[in-house]
């Protein structure tokens, strides 16, 4: 099949190594962070926050919560170009929902005369919401929704990267906990170009489950 969507599919990866001389211009990464902030989500909650680790400081912090975890990816810490923690609210709140609902005022895209009206679909995040206030379920997978969209996205730069859920979630979640601000990381993408040579991940054929064991029409 040949379309400009199926060739950004196909022809992304998930690099094993990267060409550490090689970063991300500035041009493309306004692109990418517009395009994660225009990412989907139920109800339009938003319950995400992007940590975009590129300093040197950052990502010796970083290195180090691979001491005893998931040493297959240590090395994209300093390869790669950036490394981007997603992270999702734990705890959503309808404080959290009114900052959404006052944006969508902000944008002319609610009346402010039905301000009130428009806390009626928060009765979705409520049925999200567990006894003692957890959403993580919920507002994980929008985050993932993020992370969909943002693979897609950078195919289309033609930028390489690497989901990883390869990293010690406590150790990140203890060196990060003051940009996080109780928001909890479970996942990271590193983000980069591929090592001409040693990438074998590069060389493989793409490989997925035929159509018809995954899609039903009915
Ligand atoms: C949520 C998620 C987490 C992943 N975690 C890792 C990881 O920690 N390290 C890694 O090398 N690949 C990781 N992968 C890459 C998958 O193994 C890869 O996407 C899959 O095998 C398909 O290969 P492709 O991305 O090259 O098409 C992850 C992918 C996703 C979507």
């Amino acid at each position: 099949m040949t379309h400009p969507i199926i060739e950004d599919l196909t022809s992304r990866h998930t690099v094993k190594k990267y060409d550490a001389s090689r970063k991300v211009a500035q041009a493309d990464l306004d692109v990418l962070f517009e395009a994660m902030r225009l990412s989907a989500s139920s109800i339009n909650s938003q319950p995400w926050k992007f940590i975009v680790i590129e300093s040197d400081a950052a990502k010796q912090r970083l290195n180090k919560t691979f001491a005893t975890m998931h040493e297959y990816n240590k090395k994209h810490v300093f390869d790669s170009s950036q490394v981007i923690l997603f992270a999702h609210n734990p705890k959503y709140t309808r404080d959290d929902y009114a900052k959404v609902v006052d944006k969508g005022i902000e944008d002319k895209r609610t009346p402010i005369e039905n301000r009130d009206a428009a806390f009626g679909v928060y009765l979705f995040a409520e049925l999200n919401t567990g006894e003692d206030g957890d959403t993580s379920t919920w507002t994980k997978a929008q985050t993932y929704l993020a992370l969909g969209n943002t693979l897609h996205v950078l195919a289309r730069l033609k930028i390489d990267s690497t989901p990883m859920e390869g990293i010690d979630i406590t150790l990140v979640n203890e060196e990060f906990s003051q940009e996080l601000e109780g928001y909890q990381c479970d996942v990271a993408i590193a983000i980069g170009y591929h090592h001409p040579e040693d990438d074998f991940n590069a060389k493989l054929p793409k490989s997925r489950l035929a159509l018809r064991d995954v899609l039903v029409r009915i």
